[in-house]
């Protein structure tokens, strides 16, 4: 019997292959029972009645923050955004966690580095939830797998996703950790530069071994995505690397998501999943910037694939919501039935 009760939600290392699937199994039944009401309908839940949570963004956010807000007025919690403390400014992080920990039950962080939100969770005493840092985005993996199993009718141990792309950030570091957990096949498309941290590939090839699956890192992105029940991608440059705009476009230029590389996975079903927000078209003031400067119009995908068929970006997003919302039951109802 699974219980997370009290636990912190930091990255999958934390979490067993059983833990991870049961947040998935809760989420589905978090889902049913939303949509079951229809669209707009109040859900009107308890799970997580009397409960007052903060919510800390010291990075952009569109889905993480909203899934957090949405799922929490559905099952009867309480929000607050917080967007200007004195945290690390003119209080430690140790003390406000511990001024949090007194209000609060639970608390969200998405920031820079993994330290901070580890200490928030040592200080504050309550569940802390990782919505995003520079090496991992836990909550992200929840719902591209929620996502990968409804839409491939298979279970996770089953499929193979090929990430193609910054083989290094937090999202594909994120995927890779989970995948291992769960025994997914993993294969990594990447410029030797951005391959993924030899520390973090030492802790998950005997995990992924031991749960039957494999992590592979390829130069080549034709060779990563043979067999891929998933194609994935990220946004070349993450937040916090602006800077750095101009190289990663100059090393990651040939591992675009393109009609030509799903049809090399062989599968005419593959997915495309993204964590999204995505450089598919010029529709942004970002985009914009980088069509004028650099000549490109679409960046790590082309338009094509993102509103192909194959492209379930939308699900996904929707997912992060229902994943969430079953990762803050998890860890801090007091009305969830064993
Ligand atoms: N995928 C994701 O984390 O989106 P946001 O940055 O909009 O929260
Ligand atoms: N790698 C991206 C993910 C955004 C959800 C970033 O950190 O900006």
């Amino acid at each position: 019997q699974v219980s997370l009760k009290g636990r912190s939600f930091l990255t999958l290392k934390d979490y067993s292959r059983e833990e991870i699937l049961y947040l998935l199994d809760l989420s589905m039944e978090l889902k049913a029972k939303k949509n079951k009401l229809g669209h707009s309908k109040k859900v009107d839940g308890k799970l997580l009645d009397g409960k007052n949570i903060v919510l800390i963004f010291d990075k952009t956010s569109t889905r993480t923050r909203c899934s957090f807000e949405v799922a929490a007025f559905d099952e009867g919690a309480h929000v607050t955004f917080l967007t200007n403390s004195q945290m690390g400014k003119k209080e430690s992080i140790e003390d406000t966690a511990k001024v949090l920990g007194r209000m609060y039950d639970g608390i969200e962080y998405r920031g820079f580095s993994m330290q901070l939100v580890q200490d928030i969770a040592t200080y504050s005493g309550v569940p802390v939830w990782n919505g995003l840092t520079d090496d991992d985005h836990p909550t992200q993996v929840l719902a591209d797998f929620l996502t990968a199993m409804e839409h491939t009718g298979k279970p996770l141990h089953e499929m193979k996703m090929a990430y193609i792309g910054d083989g290094r950030n937090n999202v594909s570091n994120a995927l890779m950790i989970g995948a291992a957990k769960v025994g997914m096949d993993y294969s990594v498309g990447t410029p030797e530069e951005l391959s993924p941290s030899g520390e973090l590939l030492a802790t998950l090839l005997p995990i992924a071994k031991e749960n039957g699956s494999t992590i592979s890192v390829t130069t080549d992105p034709y060779e990563a995505v043979k067999g891929a029940d998933i194609i994935y991608t990220d946004i070349w440059v993450s937040m916090g690397e602006e800077d750095q705009t101009e190289k990663r476009i100059a090393l990651l230029k040939d591992y675009q998501v393109t009609m030509d590389l799903l049809k090399a996975s062989g599968n005419g079903k593959v997915l495309f999943e993204h964590c999204l927000p995505s450089f598919h078209d010029l529709n942004t003031t970002v985009a914009k910037q980088i069509h004028e400067q650099y000549g490109l119009k679409e960046l790590e995908v082309t338009d094509e694939v993102f509103r192909s068929e194959h492209s379930v970006v939308f699900d996904e997003a929707e997912n992060r919501m229902h994943t969430i919302k079953a990762v803050m039951v998890a860890t801090m109802s007091d009305f969830l039935e064993a």
